[in-house]
């Protein structure tokens, strides 16, 4: 029982790390959305702005789990930093660096999620897992086709 409630705690101690990273890309990607330069733009302007908004929904979907959950999600932007393994960076780098800089970024949240989806798991919380495994699905899905636009 004990091992139960810690991994329970565990989960949520993870999904907020989740919160923090999906504010700080919310912001990362409005930032590259709005300094691309290039023959790229009109096609990163808008995969960037397809982008933030699903970082949105990821923040609150995970943000309202941790609620359902009976705990306390992070919600402060010092909170955000403090607890983000996602960097923010200077704004002034090219299309390619932007789209290098967020295949990295979304392989750091889906190596980070293998943790986060086994300690839900190991107490019975199936939707969790289930939830985190298909916002991992979806990032797989941005990881080839970004990683296919930079190898043309
Ligand atoms: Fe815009």
């Amino acid at each position: 029982m004990a091992k139960t409630a810690t991994k329970e705690q565990q989960t949520v101690t993870l999904l907020n790390k989740q919160v923090a990273n999906w504010a700080v890309m919310y912001v990362k990607l409005h930032q590259f959305h709005w300094y691309l330069k290039g023959p790229s733009f009109f096609v990163l302007h808008v995969k960037f702005e397809e982008l933030y908004k699903e970082a949105d929904l990821y923040l609150d979907q995970i943000a309202e789990r941790i609620l359902q959950l009976k705990g306390k999600p992070l919600s402060t932007t010092k909170e955000f930093q403090a607890n983000s393994s996602i960097k923010e960076v200077s704004p002034e780098r090219n299309a390619g660096q932007m789209v290098e800089e967020l295949v990295q970024d979304f392989k750091t949240i889906t190596e980070e999620s293998k943790e986060l989806i086994e300690a839900a798991e190991e107490s019975g919380d199936h939707g969790t897992a289930d939830m985190i495994t298909e916002i991992c699905m979806n990032l797989e899905k941005h990881i080839w086709m970004l990683e296919s636009y930079m190898n043309d």
